[in-house]
Formats: structure tokens, sequence, C-alpha cells
């Protein structure tokens, strides 16, 4: 372990944690829209960076090691200066989507906007005019809202292990998309939905379901299979709309497959049987539960006797 201060607060981390970790482990909130704890340091958004005493240079906490005897600040009027620019740069040709994008109320480049206030609009620049790619059955791909963070493309490869996204193109035309512009075919694991800081990876069978801020939120068990993974599901009004996965929750940590994220809708199928049905002559006929497990326990009675 090693000892540094943040905020004036002294803590200890791992050896080998970077500055955004050691904070975060210590419940200092320094703001990022490119990291994640599961992925390799990657340093692109530059939200997380921060002054050391006795530096010149400013650092990107999140691809920073943390130091023995390090003095850490991560809040200064420099540093909000330097955090609205590059929200500004961000925003530039960032769509003005916020009313009908499905992310709103949950993203991480709407929530630092309201943060660090109204940037000063310096820039002019064309907006990206790409078409949504609705063409995958469950995932929508809308390059006009990525901020080009990499989530999405890391956590596919280094974490799923599917390497199904990755980043086209060059500069500002930049999208996101399986290799030679594809449909995106892939385990639909939905990690990369979300991962994603803003609205450019949606669920197509949550889309304009309804506000987050409405979703009652439940962590349940998958039905699916024996692992038993935790689901995180909405629910408006008795209905559930979506399945997630939360980092750190329950057993698999927010890890889901394509069924545990996708397959809950089975419960809304007119097939599902919901009461038990008896053979009545040559018909099965739904009968209540009491009728059914009295039938049951008669007849075992009457072969154990
Ligand atoms: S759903 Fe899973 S497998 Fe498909 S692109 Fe996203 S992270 Fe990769
Ligand atoms: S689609 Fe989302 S996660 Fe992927 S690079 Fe763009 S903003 Fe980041
Ligand atoms: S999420 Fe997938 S692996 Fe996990 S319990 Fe459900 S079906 Fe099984
Ligand atoms: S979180 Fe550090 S550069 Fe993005």
């Amino acid at each position: 372990m090693i000892d540094l201060t943040i905020n004036g607060k002294k803590i200890t981390a791992e050896e080998g944690s970077t500055i955004l970790q050691a904070a975060l482990n210590n419940g200092i909130k320094i703001p990022n829209l490119c990291y994640d704890k599961r992925l390799k340091p990657y340093g692109s958004c530059r939200m997380c960076i921060v002054e050391v005493e006795g530096q010149r240079r400013l650092f990107a906490a999140c691809s920073s090691p943390a130091e023995s005897g390090m003095v850490v600040i991560t809040d200064t009027p420099k540093l909000r200066k330097f955090r609205q620019t590059v929200l500004e740069l961000l925003l530039v040709h960032h769509p003005l989507d916020c009313p009908v994008c499905d992310k709103a109320g949950e993203c991480d480049l709407q929530d630092l906007a309201y943060e660090y206030g109204k940037p000063e609009g310096r820039f002019r620049r064309h907006r990206k005019e790409v078409k949504p790619d609705v063409r995958s059955p469950l995932i929508e791909l809308s390059s006009n809202r990525c901020i080009l963070c990499g989530k999405c493309v890391r956590i596919c490869e280094e974490h799923q292990g599917r390497g199904a996204l990755g980043m086209i193109g060059r500069g500002f035309p930049t999208v996101i998309q399986p290799a030679f512009g594809d449909i995106l075919d892939c385990d639909f694991c939905g990690q990369c939905i979300d991962v994603c800081p803003t609205g450019a990876i949606l669920s197509k069978p949550f889309k304009f379901k309804g506000r987050v801020w409405f979703l009652e939120e439940k962590d349940t068990t998958c039905p699916f299979c024996g692992c038993g993974c935790t689901l995180t599901l909405g629910i408006k009004e008795g209905e559930i709309l979506r399945s997630r996965g939360k980092t750190d929750v329950g057993v698999s940590k927010g890890n889901l497959c394509g069924r545990g994220r996708f397959g809950f809708d089975y419960i809304y199928s007119e097939n599902r049987l919901k009461t038990p049905l008896m053979r009545i002559g040559d018909e099965l006929v739904p009968v209540p539960w009491d009728e059914a497990l009295n039938f049951i326990a008669k007849n075992i009675n009457a072969v154990l006797n």
C-alpha cells in the first residue's frame, strides 16, 4: 500500500493504482468519461485532469500512477476552466437531442454539462450528420452522439472478448461501427450500451418506452440459467421495460449475456402458462392453483395407499 494526499485528505491506495482509482476507492470524485475500472487506462477524454503539487503540468488521473507522498488536487478554478473547455469542445458538434435521447437522465455527458455550466460556445463546426444505424435487431448506433471515448470498443474487445465494434474513419467523421459497415451481429451482451457515457448506443427494445427517471429499478436474479446473474430491471407502471447490469451490483457485477439483457419479454408472451392446466376430457382447462395442487395430492395419496 502507498500513502498519498488528495484534496487535503490522507489516503492509502494499492500499489500500482492510478490516481483516479485511488481517489474513487476513497470516496473522492473526479469527473471522467472514458474510464471504466474493468478496462485498461485509455486517457482520451481529459476530464479527469488533476493538479499534482510540485509539478507544472496537469495529470490525467485515469492514466497516471499514484505515487507515495503525492499531493493531488482535483478541483481548482484552473481545473474547472480546463474541464469546461473539454466539454465545450465535446459539445461543439453534439446534437441537441436530450429531449428525445433515451440516455437523458443517466447521461454522463449531460450530467457534467450541468455540473460545469453552459459552455462559452466559442467554436463553430458542422454537426455530424450520420444516420443512426438501426439495422441490428437489438442495438442502435447513433454516431452523432458519440464522443469517441472508446469505451464500447474496449469493453467489447477487452472484457467481452468479441471485438465486434471499432472506430471507423479518422478525426471528426469517425464513427463506431462493426468492420466494413456490416450489420452488428454479436453476442448482444449489451455491455456497450451500459458503458457508453452518452446516448450513442441504445437498446432498441427500450427505445422511447419511457424516460429513465420514471423507472423504478429492482435487482433480481436472471431465470435463464444456473449462473444466476443479477439483473437490474427498469419497471414502469408494473411493466418491465429494460434489463441491465450495474458494475459492482450482484453476483455478475454488471455482466450479462444476451438472454439476461434482452430475453425478459418472454414473461409477456401470450403463450406463457400463467395458471395450471388440468386435462378434463380432451381439453386442457385453466384451473386455480389450489384445485390443481389438491388434485395432485389426492392422486399421489391414492398411489401411495
Ligand atoms: S452487445 Fe456485447 S458483443 Fe455486441 S457490440 Fe456490444 S459489447 Fe460487443
Ligand atoms: S459510442 Fe459511446 S462508448 Fe462508444 S465511443 Fe462513442 S460515446 Fe464512447
Ligand atoms: S445473464 Fe446469461 S449467463 Fe447470466 S444467468 Fe442470465 S442467461 Fe445465464
Ligand atoms: S477518464 Fe481520464 S482521460 Fe478520460
